[in-house]
Parts: C-alpha cells; structure tokens; sequence
C-alpha cells in the first residue's frame, strides 16, 4: 500500500464507474475486461518486471516506489539487459537468416527511437552498428565513442555542415536522398580529398502505414528515390570519383507487424538492384527498420526470427529468379531494441468519473506528465497499457483513460484501461513499453520539463540523462537576462502603452 496519499485513498470509482451503463463506446472492442488488473503482460513489459511482497513493481530489481523516492515523476526507467538482450536476439536473428544463404548483415540501431550516449554503449558493445540522421545524432553517437565507420548517416535534408562533418569524422556511409545532396557531398569530398561510401535511398512504392503494399503507384513523400528515377541518380553517383555507391537502402515505414510488406518491397528492390549492378557491383542492401513492438495485450507482433528469415528468403529468391549474386544485407531497427526496454513512471494526481451523454461514465485518471513525455498517443493515436504500480488491489477494474497535466483535451497518455477501481491520488502509475520514440519525441509543452532517465539493472539504478528543470527553461528565455534598469530595445518600444 506504499506511495498513496492516505487522506484521499478511500475513494473507490469501481462503484460508480462499473455500475453505470457501460456504453459500447467506451471500451475499444479490442480491450477485455481483465483476469487480474495487477498483472504483467509478458509481451509489454520488460522481462525483470514482477511484483515483490508488498505488490510493488519492481524493475531491474528496483521497486518503483524506490525509484519515486530517488528520482520524483514523472520518470523514464529503462531496462539495461532489456535493450541488450534485443540488440543480441536481433542481431543473432539477421545474421542467422543471412547465414543461411552464405551472405552477411550489418544490424544498425536506430537511434532515433532513443539516443543518448549510453544506449550507444549498450547496443555497440552487443556488436550493432548504429544509424542517425541529423548532426545532433551523430554528435551524440561519437561522444559515445562510437566508431565512425560503423555509423550510418540517412536524412532527407542533411545541410553542408553536417555532411562535412560527417566525411570529415570518416563515417562508414551516408545514405544519398536526393539529386542535390549527390553535388552537395561530391563538392565535400573532392574538396577533402576523400572517397565516401554511399547507398541511394530508394521509395519502393510500398507503404506500412496503410498495408497497402501492392499499390502500383509511386509513394508521395520525400524520401529517397522513386524505383523510376533511382537509375538516373545511381548513374550519376558513379561518374563522381569521390562518391563509391555500395547499394541501395530502403525503408517502408515503422511498427509493422507482418512479412508480406517487407517481402513485397524487398522484391521491388532487388529488381532495382540487379538492373544497376551491370553498372558496377552493389554489394549492400539495407533494407531499414520497421518491426513492430506489443503496446497492449492484444498486439501480436512477428517474431524477429520468423521476420529475418522471411526477408532473407525474399532477397535470395528474388536474387535467384534473376540468376545474380546475392548481397549482404543490412537492417535499422530502432523500436525493437528499445521499446520494450522502457517503462513510464508518473503518480496520480486527480481521479474523476465523468458522466457522458449516453449515460455511460469514463474514469479519468489524471498523472503528473502527458503528451510532454509520450507524443505518441496525440500524434497518431498510438495505444498503450498501465498500472498501478505501487500496490496491487483487488477492487473491481474500471475502464479508466489516463490522461496527463496539458492544457489540450488530447493529452492521453492510455485512451483507455481497466484499472483497479479504488485508483487514487499518490498511487504510482506505470505504463510500460514506452522505450521507444517517447523520450525523443519529449517536448516542454506548458513548461513542464522533461523528465529525467534512469538506467535499471541489476538492483541499481543510475541518471543516463538528468531531468530538465524549469530553471534550464527559463535560462533559455532571453527576457529574463535583462536586469530592470536596462533600456529598452529599440524594437521593443513602449510608446503607445498605456
Ligand atoms: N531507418 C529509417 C530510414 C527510418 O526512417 C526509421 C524510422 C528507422 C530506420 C527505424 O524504424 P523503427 O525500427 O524504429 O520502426 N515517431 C514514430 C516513428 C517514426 C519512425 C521514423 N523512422 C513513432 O513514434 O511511432
């Protein structure tokens, strides 16, 4: 029972909530009412989660109500062995499909799912490469002490700067976007002398998004090259001394649950592929990230084995129809390492049933972070799981949606749940499989400040990243700089203020 605030512990909503009406539209058809609403799903949190004595969570050996003390809320906690544990599983899956057919894979992570220095350390120390895509990325991944010649540099828009910095660091490859970007980086390293390796990204016309991966048609989006005019590009690479073109790169999308996409694609490429090689061996084919993550109970994710394998195969059979070499391959997982790994703290500050018009009533569970944190929900309606995490209760669940402190009324951070009715201010809330692209995607909307980072494992827990405060904020806002007897700008007249 540790961690709630014993004045406003007795308000039990299961009542209330469970004895109104449930309107068909409150729960999504997907959600079941739970067995147990204290329970672990396996799929969505991290493999140490498990309850103590008291019913505490506890992650990487810590109760969360440790943590709480240590760290406030809300809190990122990510799970050291979790992330390693993927970057091995996923690195053992790649290279065993590619094994199979005597070639090899390079697993890049994806740091854009979540980067700071150590998660570099983790996941290069297990032997993956890493992938980035702006100068801030790449800044991060050499203070890590990532070697340069196994990064990989994508992006629609990389400016001169970070190009010739990346050239100048001697990074492994930079994955060309457009026609522009081909002069921009054949200008860099002729003036430095240096011959780079490049991949063309290519728009295999197959989109994730919308499983619509038999559409004929040409994706309408930036990046990379259309099938159609990824040939001129290629050509054009190759009369460039300084540019070694060594394959092509693509990526369809990302949380993608089945084979048939990738598959698809990966036929489209290699059809590319063999038409380009009369020009000069490709000896690469990195086929991006993309594999989905379990967020709720419902979510059936394809193993990473069973999807390395169905991709491998696809490449070799396409590569044997057209009677060529197959090439080694390459991948950029981001969400598969790192999801699973991280798990969301916040304590509950206000719980209301509130009553709809077709009388059904919702809980509302208000906790001390939201759409700051986790953008996820707000921009594309992601979907998550929680619960209460200080104690276990036996009270009736109740279809509760969890939302953060935002001044917006699409701050959800779970659209919806059934937890323990009794839920109340103080009780911590958890909601897991949040490793991936919340921290990235933070912001400081409303001036809440982004939380800090907290490394798990073994029974410790350490700051990889330190919380923000208001104070880092304010010394942002120049106005606060000027003392009061400074005059004022010119273009900050006071004339006419009254
Ligand atoms: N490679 C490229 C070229 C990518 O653009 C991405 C993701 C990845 C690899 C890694 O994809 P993953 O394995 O993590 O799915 N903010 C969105 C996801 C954006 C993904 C952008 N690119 C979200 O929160 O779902």
């Amino acid at each position: 029972m540790s961690g709630r605030l014993s004045a406003e512990a007795s308000t039990d909503w299961s009542h209330a909530v469970s004895a109104a009406p449930q309107s068909r539209t409150l729960a999504p058809a997907w959600l079941a009412v739970p067995d147990d609403a204290n329970g672990l799903v396996a799929a969505v949190w991290p493999a140490s989660a498990a309850r103590d004595g008291d019913g505490v969570v506890t992650l990487g050996g810590i109760p969360v109500t440790a943590l709480r003390e240590r760290f406030g809320t809300p809190l990122y906690v990510i799970d050291e062995d979790e992330v390693r544990g993927h970057a091995r599983r996923t690195l053992d899956a790649f290279r065993g499909a590619a094994a199979l057919h005597g070639v090899q894979a390079r697993v890049y992570y994806a740091g854009k799912a979540f980067l700071s220095t150590e998660v570099v350390r983790w996941v290069t120390d297990e032997g993956l490469a890493v992938d980035v895509c702006t100068g801030g990325e790449l800044a991060v991944a050499l203070a890590a002490g990532a070697e340069p010649a196994r990064l990989g540099f994508h992006g629609n828009n990389k400016s001169v700067p970070e190009l010739e910095h990346a050239v100048k660091v001697g990074i492994g490859s930079i994955v060309i976007d457009s026609l522009i970007e081909i002069e921009r980086l054949a200008a860099i390293v002729e003036r430095r002398g240096a011959i780079q390796s490049v991949l063309l990204r290519v728009n295999s016309g197959v989109h994730a998004e919308t499983h619509d991966f038999l559409a004929t048609a040409h994706e309408d989006q930036k990046f990379g090259f259309t099938l159609q005019d990824a040939p001129a590009a290629a050509a054009r690479i190759r009369e460039l001394p300084g540019l070694d073109l060594v394959g092509l790169h693509c990526h369809i999308g990302s949380q993608i649950f089945g084979t048939a996409g990738f598959q698809e694609s990966a036929a489209r490429i290699v059809e590319l592929h063999a038409a380009l090689i009369d020009g000069g061996d490709l000896p690469v084919l990195n086929l991006g990230g993309g594999f989905g993550i379990a967020y709720t109970s419902v979510d059936d994710p394809t193993p990473i084995e069973q999807l390395a394998v169905g991709i491998a195969d696809a490449v070799a059979r396409e590569c044997a129809v057209r009677g060529i070499r197959m090439p080694n391959l390459a991948f950029e997982p981001g969400r598969a390492i790192v999801g699973q790994a991280g798990v969301t703290l916040y304590e509950v500050g206000t719980t209301k049933p509130v009553s709809l018009e077709d009388g059904g009533t919702r809980l509302y569970v208000s906790v001390d972070g939201g759409m700051s944190d986790n953008a996820r929900p707000a921009l594309y309606g992601a979907q998550y799981s929680a619960r209460i995490a200080s104690r276990t209760s036996d009270a009736a669940p109740a279809l509760a949606r969890v939302v953060g402190k935002h001044c917006e009324s699409g701050d959800i951070v779970v659209d919806a749940e059934y937890l323990p009715g009794d839920i109340a201010p103080g009780d911590l809330l958890a909601v897991p499989a949040t490793g991936a692209y919340c921290f990235s995607l933070a912001s400081t909307y409303n001036y809440v400040p982004r939380p800090p980072v907290v490394a798990v494992r073994g029974g410790e827990a350490r700051v990889i990243v330190r919380g923000e405060t208001v104070d880092d904020l304010l010394a942002r806002d120049a106005g606060t700089h000027v003392s009061p007897g400074d005059a004022p700008r010119d273009d900050a007249s006071t004339e006419g203020i009254v």
